[in-house]
Order: structure tokens, then C-alpha cells, then sequence
């Protein structure tokens, strides 16, 4: 029997937002359903309205025709409605055992009631569990030995030890590689199969062509469009999230490459990176490409001083030098962009003109310590533009803006800060696609200024677009050089899985 879910008029607002604007949204069991948008449209605060993390919403939720009351996650779970957000790692216990993990809520209720947990009870239904979605995780395993992926595992296991109608997962492939995304694919199949509902977020097109039956498009907390995949294209779906048509997605310069300015030598870092050499020369976008896990993010680290290195040399337009942290890195004009870029690269708490100009506080103090305050808000709004960024104003704090406006401020905060060489390690995960052609309008014309790029990518249509040359990387080592004209996707490929 298929239950079918509607929200109708559902508007709601945060200090200086109107997040959601009268919108509406319908699905049914057994269908699994995309939900897309750029970023800060209101995707997450829809999905946070239905699973009950707000009271403050106006509008209402219908099940099957019937109005039900949604003001708490306990709400929203009783009716079925589960929901996995984006941070893995702050839900699960690592300490735990993935079976504790899985019916961590059934146990506290046990304790209440018999003052003892049968520890063969939960391991048997978590096992049960597990199985029920063929996965193949031992229930006595500890969370803390698990990947990203598995975790993921974990929680969508623990939302189906209740009744489970509706399931969202919001942006649940973002951090994970291309066996672990058909991995989840199989699992997202197997459930709709089970006549569970799927709302799946993602800014990843064709993902969401792959694996969904209907899409709906919101825009700046409003509806667009609900259509059926088969009956839309990805070019429709573009148009109606950004409001036109995306023309070029890879904006590229042309520019005369000149000398070397980085050299990397025979670095080895703890483990990961060995005998890694490189260079960079001046106005070149160098790409690292290689799958999630070859060592790209390591070797970044490793060339900024974030993390040990213990062996091998770096030279700065000639002259060899020591980088011990990112002080350093940054002295001897190096700018780094992380991956982790919610946990690494800019402080949540903070405003995002703060934020904007972390980097580069030296630019902004006339004097020793005085802040000219006049500067670095016209600094922060100019790149409040030129990034698309979705605040209310310089002033709003970071925790409130949407993730992919959070990735956007730790970007921006490095193409404020001037710097030689610019690394960024996978800057589009997470972004809208306009803000993707955004980014690297931004990265060329860095280079067309002279700057040095190295560009960590798993996605290789992105290493083909913008760089001009490529290191691949296969077990933390250079598996192939080559340059970006004369190679492919396929050729990518091959050396990247370990190819010779
Ligand atoms: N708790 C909050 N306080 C203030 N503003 C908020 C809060 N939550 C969301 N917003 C604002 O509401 C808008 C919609 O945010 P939301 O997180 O739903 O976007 P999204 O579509 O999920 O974007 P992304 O693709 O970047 O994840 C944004 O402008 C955001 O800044
Ligand atoms: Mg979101």
C-alpha cells in the first residue's frame, strides 16, 4: 500500500531570512524522490521542517489525506519519518559498537524498563537489520573503526529499527567515493523495493538522474518545478534552479605560463605520501587528481605544514625552504583550502565577514593591532558577490548560512588573502553548479594573475576543465604526469585505480 506525503504552504523564518516561502512538496512510498536547488534555497530547512526539527513553521503536513502534527523529531519518527543529515560523525557513539549504535534508543528504553540490556537481543536485531539491507558490517564491530561510508551504513540501519515510511537523506553521497555512492545506491534500490519513500538530496545531476523517479526544484525558499526524471532533462533542471540557462561550465583564460614557483621534492609525510615530487609554475593550474583516499588530501596537508613531514624538500621560486605549520605555509605565501572545510577552514561561531578576512588580517590593520573595519567590509562584500554567497548580511554568523554557502566563505576567505600559491583540495564538493562555474571563474582568474594553482580533484570532468597539467595519484604516490590536453577521462582512470 503506498502512502502518500504532502506539505502544503509551509513558510518559515529565521532572524533577517525568510527561508520558506509558501512552499509545497508531495511524494509517495516506494518512490524515491530528488529534492535540488543552489545553495541556501531552502532544501535543508524543508527536510528539517518535515522530520521535526522546528516548531516554528506555518503551513501543514499531510499523511494519506489526513493532517498530522510535525513539532518534534519524536513526531516525525512515530509517523515514520526518518532523517540522516549530513554529519556523520557527530550522530554515532565511536565508542559503541555499531549493534549499540543501531538501537541506541530501544536500549535506553529497555534499561527503564527491566534495569538490564540483553546484549544478545540487540546484537541479533541489529544483525537482522544489517542483513535486511545487505550489509555486511558485524554488529560488534566499534564505530570508531568504521569509514565515513560505513557509518552512513550504520545510521540508515539505526532509522529502520522503527517503522520507517520516509527516509531523507541530505547530501548523503557529497563525502563518499564511487564504489561507497553504488554501494548506497544499492541500498537506496533495495529499500524503495520495501516500499519506503526516499527524498535524496544532491547537487551531483547525474546521481540524481540515476538513482530517482521524480525531482522537485526549489529556488530561494520557494517551489519551482516537480517533474518525473524520465520525462525532464539535467539542462531543464539548471534552468529552473539558477533561473537560465549554465553556458560555459569550464571559464578558462589564456594564459602564458611562466617559471617555476613551487617545487616539491622526494616529500614523504607519516605514512601516506611517499617520494611524492611536483612542480607549479607561474599562471598554471596544476590538478592532483586520483579516487577518494589515493593520498590527495595528505599531500596537501602535507606541502602546507598541516601535517608532519619527514622527508624530502620544498622550494619557493628557487629558494628551499622549511615549513614547519601553517603559520609558515602562509608567511611563505601558500593558501590552502581544505577538504574539511566545516572543521578546518573557518571558525562556525564567527561572522562571515571575520570569516572573509581571517587570512589576511595584515591587509586590514592600518596599525598595529587597530582593524580598519571600513576596508574589510568592503572587501567582504565585494566577495560576498563575487561568490554568490547567501547571508542576510557580512554580519550573520557562519553557523547560519547554508552548507554550501559555508564552503563558499572558506573559499573566499583565501582568494581575499594574497597569496602565490593557491591550494585547493576539492573546493566543489558541496556546491550548487552555478556556484561550481563561480568558483573556477574565480580560479583562472587567479591564474591570469600569476598565481600558482594546485587543484585536488576526484572529479575528473573538473581536472580536465580547468587545469593545464596533471599529477595523477595512486597510493599516495605520482602514478602519471601528464598534460591536461592530451589526456582523458578514461586515461585518468586507469592510472588513478593503479594502471601502469
Ligand atoms: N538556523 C538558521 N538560522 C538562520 N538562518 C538559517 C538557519 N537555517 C537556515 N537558514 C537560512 O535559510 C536559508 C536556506 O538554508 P538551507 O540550509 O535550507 O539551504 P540548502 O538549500 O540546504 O542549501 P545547501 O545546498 O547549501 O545545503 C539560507 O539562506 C540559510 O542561511
Ligand atoms: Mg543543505
Amino acid at each position: 500500500m503506498t502512502t502518500r506525503l504532502e506539505m502544503k504552504s509551509i513558510s518559515i523564518e529565521f532572524p533577517g531570512v525568510k527561508a520558506l516561502n509558501d512552499v509545497s512538496f508531495s511524494t509517495e512510498t516506494g518512490t524515491t524522490h530528488a529534492l535540488i536547488g543552489a545553495n541556501g534555497a531552502g532544501k535543508s530547512t524543508l527536510m528539517k521542517v518535515l522530520s521535526g526539527a522546528y516548531n516554528h513553521y506555518t503551513g501543514d503536513i499531510y499523511l494519506d489525506g489526513k493532517k498530522v502534527s510535525i513539532r518534534s523529531p519524536k513526531d516525525a519518527q512515530n509517523l515514520g519519518i526518518q532523517i540522516v543529515y549530513q554529519e556523520v560523525d557527530t550522530v554515532l557513539i565511536p565508542y559503541l559498537t555499531v549493534g549499540e549504535n543501531i538501537m541506541l534508543n530501544e536500549t535506553v528504553h529497555d534499561m527503564g524498563k527491566k534495569q538490564f540490556v540483553s546484549w544478545k537481543h540487540i546484537h541479533e536485531k541489529a544483525t537482522n537489520i544489517l542483513d535486511s539491507i545487505h550489509v555486511t558490517i558485524s554488529s560488534k564491530t566499534l564505530v570508531s573503526e568504521l569509514t565515513l561510508a560505513e557509518k552512513q551504513m550504520v545510521i540508515i540501519a539505526r532509522s529502520l529499527v522503527k517503522q520507517c515510511k520516509f527516509l531523507i537523506l541530505d547530501e548523503p553521497t557529497a563525502p563518499l567515493s564511487h564504489s561507497e555512492t553504488s554501494e548506497l545506491f544499492r541500498i537506496v534500490r533495495d529499500l524503495k523495493n520495501r516500499n519506503v519513500g526516499i527524498i535524496f538530496i544532491s547537487h551531483r545531476l547525474p546521481e540524481l538522474f540515476e538513482i530517482c523517479d521524480e525531482i522537485t526544484v526549489m529556488k530561494n525558499g520557494e517551489f519551482v518545478s516537480k517533474e518525473k526524471i524520465a520525462e525532464t532533462s539535467q539542462n531543464r533542471v539548471v534552468e529552473y534552479m539558477l533561473g537560465e540557462k549554465l553556458e560555459e561550465q569550464f571559464p578558462k583564460y589564456k594564459v602564458d605560463i611562466g617559471s617555476n614557483v613551487l617545487e616539491v621534492k622526494g616529500l614523504y609525510d607519516n605514512g601516506m605520501i611517499k617520494n611524492f615530487s611536483m612542480h607549479v609554475n607561474a599562471g598554471e593550474i596544476v590538478g592532483i587528481a586520483g579516487l577518494v583516499g589515493a593520498g590527495k588530501s595528505e599531500l596537501c596537508k602535507a606541502i602546507f605544514g598541516a601535517s608532519k613531514v619527514t622527508a624530502g624538500e620544498i622550494k619557493i621560486n628557487g629558494k628551499k625552504i622549511r615549513i614547519k605549520d601553517p603559520n609558515q605555509a602562509v608567511k611563505h605565501g601558500l593558501a590552502f583550502v581544505p577538504e574539511e572545510r566545516r572543521k578546518e577552514g573557518i571558525l562556525v561561531q564567527e561572522t562571515v565577514a571575520t570569516n572573509l578576512t581571517a587570512a589576511s588580517l595584515g591587509r586590514f590593520s592600518k596599525f598595529m593591532s587597530f582593524l580598519d573595519f571600513k576596508s574589510e567590509k568592503k572587501v567582504s562584500n565585494q566577495m560576498i558577490n563575487n561568490l554568490g554567497i547567501k547571508t542576510p548580511s557580512e554580519e550573520t554568523r557562519v553557523q547560519n548560512l547554508s552548507g554550501g554557502n559555508q564552503q563558499k566563505v572558506a573559499i573566499g576567505k583565501w582568494l581575499i588573502a594574497d597569496a602565490q600559491v593557491y591550494i585547493f583540495d576539492e573546493p566543489t564538493k558541496g556546491v550548487d553548479v552555478g556556484a561550481k562555474k563561480d568558483i573556477f571563474e574565480l580560479i583562472s582568474e587567479l591564474a591570469k594573475r600569476g598565481k600558482s594553482i594546485i587543484y585536488a580533484s576526484c572529479e575528473f570532468s573538473e581536472i580536465l576543465g580547468i587545469t593545464d597539467r596533471v599529477y595523477v595519484v595512486y597510493d599516495g604516490q605520482v602514478a602519471k604526469e601528464l598534460a591536461t590536453d592530451s589526456t582523458n577521462e578514461e586515461e585518468l582512470l586507469f592510472y588513478s585505480t593503479g594502471g601502469k
